[in-house]
């Protein structure tokens, strides 16, 4: 599988995402990442489906949606009419990860679980069947800019061997090009990046973005 870049909008300009994002895109990101947060799951607040059905026509690549909320299930209809193309949730954030995760594909999105760098690997083996992706968070998810956790490596290598060669697995977190190929020697195809991909560019000026991602 070839490596994918995926910057996360996090780390780009709030006033100006669909610029952003055209800009990114046009600079080599493969997918676009949308850190939906609750200030409940994760200490911070984002944005939701109104605003994923503002970016739909934007994004040519792929929308990659990462859920950090709870509960998942009241809102997984409303992101699918949005145009998500993936739907991550995450194994921590309720009691009934197998019904959220097929309500996904049923809702018509891919279904992705995520797991926090204190999850065991083993926490979402019983759901790899019902996934076309894992993310594995190298941080704490609640902000961009944060420092990367090594001991999270560990865990790509033993998703890789059970998810075998078709699971996309995601990294997400102080993802750089001082990481980068370490992750994807362990079994990573998709990197997500916010800080490391946006740093020194903007809409007027996205040569960065291109060399960035070039970088990682
Ligand atoms: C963290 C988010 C990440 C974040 C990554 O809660 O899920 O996607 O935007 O940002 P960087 O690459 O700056 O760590
Ligand atoms: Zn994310």
């Amino acid at each position: 599988m070839s490596v994918k870049i995926a910057p996360s909008i996090l780390a780009a300009d709030f006033a100006a995402f669909g610029a952003e994002i055209e800009a990114v895109e046009a600079q080599g990101a493969d997918w676009v990442h949308v850190d939906v947060m609750d200030g409940h799951f994760v200490p911070n607040l984002t944005f939701g489906p109104d605003m994923c059905r503002a970016l739909r026509p934007h994004i040519k690549t792929v929308m990659d949606v990462h859920l950090m909320i709870a509960p998942v299930d009241p809102y997984i209809a409303a992101f699918a009419e949005a145009g998500a193309d993936i739907l991550t949730a995450h194994v921590e954030a309720g009691p009934h990860i197998h019904r959220t995760l097929q309500a996904i594909r049923a809702a018509g999105c891919r279904p992705g679980v995520a797991l926090n760098p204190g999850t065991p690997a083993e926490a979402v083996r019983p759901v790899l069947d019902l996934v076309d992706l894992v993310c594995v968070m190298t941080v704490n998810p609640g902000f961009g800019g944060q420092s990367f956790i090594e001991s999270a490596i560990p865990k790509v290598a033993q998703l890789r061997d059970w998810g075998g060669p078709d699971l996309h697995i995601e990294i997400d977190g102080g993802v750089s090009a001082s990481n980068a190929r370490r992750l994807v020697d362990a079994g990573a195809d998709v990197l997500v990046a916010g800080s490391s991909v946006f740093r020194g560019g903007s809409v007027a000026d996205p040569a960065p973005y291109g060399e960035n991602i070039r970088a990682i």
